[in-house]
C-alpha cells in the first residue's frame, strides 16, 4: 500500500487519517506526522510547526518562520471566519500576513517527492527575499567546510539562534552555552547564526524596557532563542521600581505564545548525595513536568477589593488540548506514561482538563495515561519520583510542582528548560541570575549547555543533544565541576573551564 495514501488534510480529512491510523495498527497522530516528518526529514532549513492557531483551524502545516501555510486539499472543513471559497481564503491569509501554497492530495499521493522539491523552492525564494529584508546584525554564519562532518552522515541544516544573555551570571554562561553550541554546529555540519538581544535589567538600564520591540523582533527572526536569566538587586530591593527585569520575561512568554513550559527532573549519580529525599528514592528518578504557562489563575478575571478577592481559573478547551498534545508528543519519545494532575474532585476547570484527555487518550493507545490529583502528585514526587515519565498539569499546579521536582534531584544548578508555543521556542537554566556571583567566574554553566542540549532535541537532532548529555556526564564523573558541586579536595574549575572541558570532548568525540 502507498504508505502516504491517506495522508492528506490534518484538518479536514481527519477521519482518514485515522481510517489510515487503523489500516496501519498505528495512531493517528502518527499518521499526521508521516508527511510532516518526511518533509522535516529533507532539511528544508527552517520550521514547520503545528499547534498554532492557524495550523489548528486553516492548515495542513504552517511556516511560522515564513509565514507560509502549506494546504493539501484544503478545500473544505475550516473553521471560525475562515472562507471557504479560494481566493477569498488566500486574501485572508494575506491579511493575516501569511502566503498561501496548494497542493491538491492526487499531487501527494503521485509524487511527494516532487511535491517537496517545489517546496523547496518556494522556501529559498522566500528566504532570499527574507534575508534581503530582514534586518541586520545576525553574525556571518558558521558555514561547516562543504561535507557532512555528522558521525551518522546526515546533512547539516541551517540555524538562526537569537541569544539573550540577561543578567547577573547569564553573560558568563552563556558565552559557554554559545560556545558549546559552535562547536557540535562545527560537529554535525550546521551553519549557524547568532544575534544577541537586550533583556531584562540591562535592557531598562538601556532603553528602559525589559523586552523591547527589537528583541522581540530578532526573537520572532530567529528559529529558537537561548536565554540566561534575568533579574538584579537594584530593582529586587527597590519596592517602588515601576519597571521591573522579570516583566521582560513575561512579556516574552506572552509575545512569543509560550504556552508549554517543559522542565525535566533528572538524577545525576554523582550528585544523587545532595538531594534532600534518601538515595534509594530518588536514584534514577527521571520524568518531565510540562505546565501550561499562559492561561489558568494568573491570566483569568480577577477582583481584589478589601473583603472581597477572586482569581478566576478560565481554561478553553482549545488551550488545554493544544497543551495535552504537547505532553503526548513528549510520552511518545520517552517510556510512553502520562499522567495529567488536576483537581477534578473540586474544581469545574480541572473536570475539563479530565475529560479532553479522556477524549484524547484512544488517539495515543500506546501511552498509558492517568489521572492524579495535584495533592497526591506533589505527595508521590517524593515518595516515589520513579513513578513518573511525563506529568501535565495546569499553570498554577505546575508553578509548584515544577519547583518541587527541580529540587527533589539536588542538582538545582543543572536544570534546563524549554519554553514552546505559537512561535520561537526559548531554553534556558531553572535558575535565576545570582547577581551575587557575577563575574567571579564560579557559576556552573551546565544547565545552560543542557538548554543547548534541549534546543537540539526540539528540532530533532538527537544525536547533537545526545553528545552534549555524554559530555555533561563525563564531565561530571571527572570531576570538573563548578565550586558548589566539587568533591572536597577536587580540583578548582570556573564557569570558564568547565565549558572549555566540554567543548573540548565535544571537538575530540
Ligand atoms: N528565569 C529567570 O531569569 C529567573 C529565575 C529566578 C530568579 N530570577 C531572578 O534572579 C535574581 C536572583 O534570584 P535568586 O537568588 O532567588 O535565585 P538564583 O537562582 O539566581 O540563585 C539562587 C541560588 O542558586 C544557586 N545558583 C543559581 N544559579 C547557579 C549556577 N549557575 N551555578 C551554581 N549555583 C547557582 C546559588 O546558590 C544562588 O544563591 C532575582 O533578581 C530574581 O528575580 C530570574
Amino acid at each position: 500500500m502507498n504508505k502516504f495514501k491517506y495522508i492528506t488534510s490534518t484538518t479536514g480529512n481527519y477521519n482518514l487519517l485515522k481510517q489510515y491510523a487503523k489500516d496501519n495498527r498505528n495512531t493517528a497522530t502518527e499518521a499526521e506526522s508521516v508527511l510532516w516528518n518526511r518533509i522535516r526529514a529533507r532539511q528544508l532549513g527552517v520550521k514547520f510547526r503545528r499547534q498554532h492557531p492557524i495550523s489548528d483551524y486553516i492548515a495542513d502545516f504552517v511556516c511560522l518562520q515564513l509565514h507560509l501555510v502549506i494546504e493539501v486539499d484544503g478545500a473544505y472543513h475550516y473553521h471560525g471566519d475562515v472562507p471557504e471559497n479560494d481566493a477569498k481564503r488566500t486574501e485572508y491569509l494575506n491579511q493575516l500576513g501569511y502566503s498561501l501554497v496548494r497542493f491538491t492530495n492526487e499531487e501527494v499521493i503521485a509524487d511527494i517527492d516532487n511535491v517537496i522539491l517545489k517546496l523547496n523552492q518556494i522556501i529559498k525564494d522566500m528566504n532570499t527575499t527574507k534575508q534581503t529584508s530582514s534586518s541586520t546584525g545576525w553574525s556571518e554564519p558558521l558555514q561547516p567546510d562543504g561535507q557532512s562532518t555528522s558521525p551518522s552522515g546526515r546533512r547539516g541544516r541551517g540555524m538562526k539562534i537569537a541569544v539573550l544573555a540577561g543578567d547577573g551570571i547569564g553573560p558568563e554562561i552563556m558565552e559557554q552555552g554559545v560556545a558549546v553550541m559552535t562547536a557540535v554546529c562545527e560537529k554535525f555540519g550546521h551553519s549557524v547564526s547568532y544575534k544577541e538581544a537586550l533583556c531584562g535589567a540591562h535592557a531598562i538600564d538601556e532603553v528602559g524596557d525589559p523586552f523591547p520591540e527589537e528583541t522581540f523582533q530578532t526573537c520572532m527572526e530567529a528559529d529558537a532563542v537561548l536565554f540566561a536569566s534575568v533579574g538584579d538587586p537594584k530593582f529586587d530591593n527597590n519596592p517602588n521600581a515601576k519597571v521591573r527585569p522579570e516583566q521582560g520575561l513575561l512579556a516574552m512568554r506572552k509575545k512569543l505564545g509560550l504556552f508549554a513550559n517543559i522542565r525535566p527532573v533528572e538524577t545525576f549519580d554523582c550528585l544523587i548525595h545532595k538531594s534532600p529525599l534518601k538515595d534509594e528514592l530518588v536514584r534514577g528518578a527521571d520524568f518531565i513536568c510540562i505546565r501550561e504557562l499562559t492561561g489558568g489563575m494568573y491570566f483569568g478575571e480577577k477582583k481584589e477589593g478589601t473583603d472581597v478577592a477572586y482569581d478566576t481559573n478560565y481554561y478553553t478547551r482549545y488551550e488545554v488540548e493544544r497543551i495535552l498534545r504537547v505532553a503526548y508528543q513528549y510520552a511518545m519519545q520517552r517510556r510512553k506514561h502520562l499522567t495529567v494532575v488536576d483537581k477534578a474532585n473540586v474544581l469545574a476547570s480541572s473536570r475539563l482538563w479530565r475529560a479532553v484527555a479522556q477524549e484524547m487518550a484512544p488517539e495515543y493507545p500506546e501511552v498509558v495515561t492517568d489521572y492524579m490529583y495535584v495533592d497526591n502528585a506533589a505527595m508521590r514526587m517524593i515518595q516515589e519520583p520513579t513513578f513518573f515519565d511525563v506529568m501535565v498539569t495546569e499553570n498554577t499546579f505546575g508553578d509548584i510542582l515544577t519547583d518541587e521536582g527541580s529540587c527533589i534531584t539536588g542538582s538545582m544548578g543543572l536544570l534546563p528548560s524549554a519554553s514552546t508555543g505559537e512561535h520561537t521556542p526559548v531554553f534556558e537554566p531553572i535558575h535565576g541570575s545570582w547577581p551575587q556571583a557575577k563575574g567571579l567566574n564560579i557559576a556552573n554553566p551546565l544547565a545552560q549547555i543542557l538548554s543547548v542540549a534541549m534546543l537540539f532535541e526540539y528540532f530533532n537532532l538527537k544525536e547533537e543533544g545526545a553528545l552534549i548529555r555524554q559530555a555533561v556526564n563525563a564531565s561530571l564523573d571527572q570531576n570538573v565541576r563548578t565550586p558548589e558541586i566539587q568533591v572536597e579536595g577536587g580540583a578548582r574549575y570556573g564557569t570558564r573551564e568547565v565549558g572549555q572541558w566540554i567543548v573540548d570532548y565535544i571537538k575530540k568525540a
